[in-house]
């Protein structure tokens, strides 16, 4: 888990900084689709997937729906379905295997349409209101859909960590969430072998 503050001049949080600093994340897409992450985080989707096959993938935040469409074409290769949940109604990418969800990802209602619509092997990403508020009715409601051996993916872990931000956030709200779950759920530090990552301590896998 990040620490604030804690490792500033370390060449790794330097580059992180001036990586997120420099916006270009906000000028990446695949395919054509505006996405905000870095490449290597996408890449660490890519092997998630392949490695642990799920049949859903829930994401929350679908933005311009890059994100979704990524993962959509990662599925065209091992199977599964994408649903993606936004507040806001915008032109999205058309693909067979996204289901588009227009509500508000942190009410239960929300987790119990997305329940009613997922089965089999299932892995959540939390990527909307960065808010630690917004994150942990989040967490409490969908992180339950994650099935055993699965992952469940809280972006933005780097805000207020490497990165300042004006308030807690998705990091603030994973350590407060984790505290009384210690034994279900395991930080793969793994996953951020390649150094650049928005996601510090963020990528858990459910025990069986
Ligand atoms: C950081 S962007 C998502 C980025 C996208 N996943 C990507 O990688 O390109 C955050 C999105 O969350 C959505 N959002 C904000 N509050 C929300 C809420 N309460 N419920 C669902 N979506 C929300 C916003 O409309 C915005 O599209």
């Amino acid at each position: 888990m990040n620490s604030p503050m804690q490792a500033s001049s370390d060449p790794r949080d330097k580059f992180n900084r001036l990586y997120y600093a420099s916006n270009v994340w906000m000028h990446t897409s695949w395919h054509g689709v505006p996405v905000a992450k870095t490449p290597t985080d996408l890449w660490i989707y890519q092997e998630i997937i392949h490695e642990h096959r799920p049949d859903w993938i829930v994401e929350t935040g679908s933005w311009m729906g890059g994100s979704a469409l990524y993962l959509a074409h990662q599925l065209d290769h091992f199977g599964g379905r994408v649903i993606s949940v936004d507040i806001d109604v915008r032109e999205r990418p058309k693909h067979p295997l996204i289901t588009w969800l227009h509500a508000d990802s942190g009410r239960q209602e929300t987790a119990e349409s997305v329940r009613a619509e997922v089965s089999g092997k299932v892995m959540v990403i939390l990527d909307s209101d960065h808010t630690k508020p917004h994150v942990l009715k989040e967490l409490e409601y969908l992180a339950p859909l994650v099935t055993p051996g699965q992952y469940l993916i809280v972006e933005d872990t780097n805000l207020n960590g490497v990165v300042p931000w004006t308030e807690p956030g998705p990091a603030e709200a994973l350590a407060s969430w984790l505290q009384d779950k210690p034994d279900r759920w395991e930080e793969d530090a793994g996953r951020e072998k390649f150094l650049l990552t928005f996601n510090p301590g963020g990528y858990l896998k459910r025990r069986g």
